[in-house]
């Protein structure tokens, strides 16, 4: 399994991704336009040793816009039979490995009854800050989460300190 950049090549298996899960649909255009966009970063992970199936061996694929303090991830999926083998949280790492200072936050909207991928941004420390009502074309409500650099790193550093306190008491 390994992690790269996505390349134009790449682009007939991330749209049948795409179709397969049936979450979004972007063209051709504009995955393209991401492709090319200095701002952006397209990270795919794919099975380095073979075929997933008989058609294409992308496991997933995510895409961040890297927009200084303010980033945002537009789009992360995985191929539904590898899903929860923690192939999303590599791609998702990908992108927040990016953030570099102190202050930097990531920022995302998700569709407020995909549970799914909502349980999968709190594990990594996405917060709810607000809710825009009948945002999408069918109306429903989309959920916009944020991701903080420093909040993450400062809730880390105190349960480092909790564990290796409660370490301590054991006998
Ligand atoms: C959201 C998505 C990218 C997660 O990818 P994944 O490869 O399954 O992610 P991981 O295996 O790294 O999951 C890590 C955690 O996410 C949460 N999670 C993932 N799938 C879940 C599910 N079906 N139910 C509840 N929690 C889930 C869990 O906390 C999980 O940790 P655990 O397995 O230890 O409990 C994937 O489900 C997906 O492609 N969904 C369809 C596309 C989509 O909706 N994208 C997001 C909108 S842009």
């Amino acid at each position: 399994m390994q992690l790269r950049e996505m390349t134009e090549n790449d682009l007939p298996q991330v749209l049948e991704l795409q179709r397969e899960l049936a979450f979004q649909d972007w063209n051709e255009k504009q995955f393209l336009s991401e492709i090319h966009a200095s701002y952006a970063f397209c990270v795919i992970c794919e099975d380095a040793c073979g075929v997933v199936d008989s058609r294409s061996r992308l496991l997933g694929y995510a895409i961040f816009h890297l927009l200084g303090p303010d980033s945002e991830l537009l789009s992360i999926a995985t191929r539904q039979s590898v899903q929860r083998k923690g192939i999303g949280t590599l791609l998702l790492n990908a992108g927040l490995d990016k953030l570099t200072e102190r202050d930097d936050q990531c920022f995302l909207e998700v569709r407020d009854g995909n549970t799914k991928a909502r349980r999968f941004y709190e594990k990594h420390g996405f917060t709810l800050y607000n809710v825009r009502k009948k945002y999408y074309t069918d109306g429903e409500d989309a959920a916009l989460y944020k991701y903080s650099k420093a909040e993450t790193s400062s809730k880390q550093n105190s349960s480092a300190i909790e564990s290796s306190q409660n370490g301590h008491d054991k006998p």
